[in-house]
């Protein structure tokens, strides 16, 4: 069933460089390839979820710049409709991704705004299946999530939580799902990704939570359940970037269609996986 899902986030200019080995301090050294594409994690996970079957709304800043045109020649190409996304004067947010089979690196740059908290007024929230926010810009998304609780009370909301920032923890008890990277769990708390989970219970006890971890797979929580899925991994991994935001757009469609947890886990690791096994977002699903 086609669902309506909005995505709250980034959309980024990604200069995608592959080497074939990682850059030394000082070296010169020549690339194999550059890829200039769309990147950003809400707008990852909506190409992802768009070739799901989903109509996805991304509701994030937009430059008012030349080279936005990445950008928005693929969220056209995917049918992601992203017309309430506001066009701020300024370049897009950028990042130099060094990628070679020893590393990824990222060198990310912005100064274009953050999204206001009055993004929403404008979008149609009684027409929402899904709404999975960027864990960024705290008390913006604080006000948004709060409406959306208003206007919508049960209006499944997933949060991804990737980088600490500061005051992030008063959006914990706002959404049903919290997508975690193994970075935040780390940041968070020590020992097994276990305690963190049982932490997190304690803090968001309404929400199940989930952790990517990698070539570890993804480990989730809800209520006492502890699950753990092993990642799948490709004949050869050929690009990892973006496998969190395909893994967090596999979760939300799995939960959209009532997949019970240890089900949603195994098949987000089945498409990540599968994304780490080929260049870019076109799965061909
Ligand atoms: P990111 O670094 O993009 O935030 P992660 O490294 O946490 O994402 O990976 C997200 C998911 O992608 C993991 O839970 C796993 O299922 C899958 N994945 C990542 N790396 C690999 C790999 N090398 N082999 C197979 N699956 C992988
Ligand atoms: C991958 C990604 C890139 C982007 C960077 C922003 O997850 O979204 O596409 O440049 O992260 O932090």
């Amino acid at each position: 069933m086609m669902a309506n899902i909005l995505l709250v986030g980034t959309a980024t200019l990604d200069l995608v460089f592959t080497l074939d080995h990682a850059p030394g301090a000082d070296e010169e050294m020549r690339a194999q390839q550059l890829r200039t594409v769309r990147g950003g994690n809400a707008a990852n996970s909506a190409v992802v979820l768009s070739q799901l079957g989903h109509q996805c709304h991304f509701v994030g800043t937009l430059a008012d710049a030349p080279e936005s045109a990445v950008i928005t020649e693929d969220f056209i190409r995917y049918g992601i409709d992203f017309q309430h996304s506001p066009r701020l004067p300024g370049k897009p947010p950028t990042s130099s991704i060094y990628l070679s089979h020893q590393a990824r690196s990222i060198v990310h740059y912005r100064d274009l705004p953050e999204l206001a908290a009055d993004a929403l007024d404008r979008v149609a929230l009684d027409e929402l299946d899904w709404a999975h926010f960027e864990g960024r810009n705290v008390q913006a998304l604080s006000t948004m999530m709060h409406t959306l609780r208003r206007r919508r009370p049960a209006l499944p909301i997933s949060l991804e939580l990737e980088k600490p920032r500061p005051g992030i923890e008063q959006l914990y008890t706002l959404p049903d799902w919290l997508l975690c990277s193994r970075g935040f769990a780390e940041q968070h708390s020590t020992g097994p990704l276990a305690n963190f989970l049982c932490q997190m219970r304690k803090l968001a006890p309404q929400a199940g939570v989930i952790v990517a971890a990698g070539s570890e797979g993804a480990y989730a929580m809800q209520g006492e359940q502890l699950h753990h899925a092993s990642a799948q991994a490709p004949g050869q991994v050929i690009d990892t970037l973006g496998a969190g935001d395909t893994f967090n757009a596999a979760i939300i469609a799995a939960l959209l269609s009532e997949q019970a947890l240890p089900a949603t886990l195994h098949s987000a690791c089945a498409l990540a996986g599968r994304k780490c096994g080929m260049r870019g977002f076109n799965l061909h699903l």
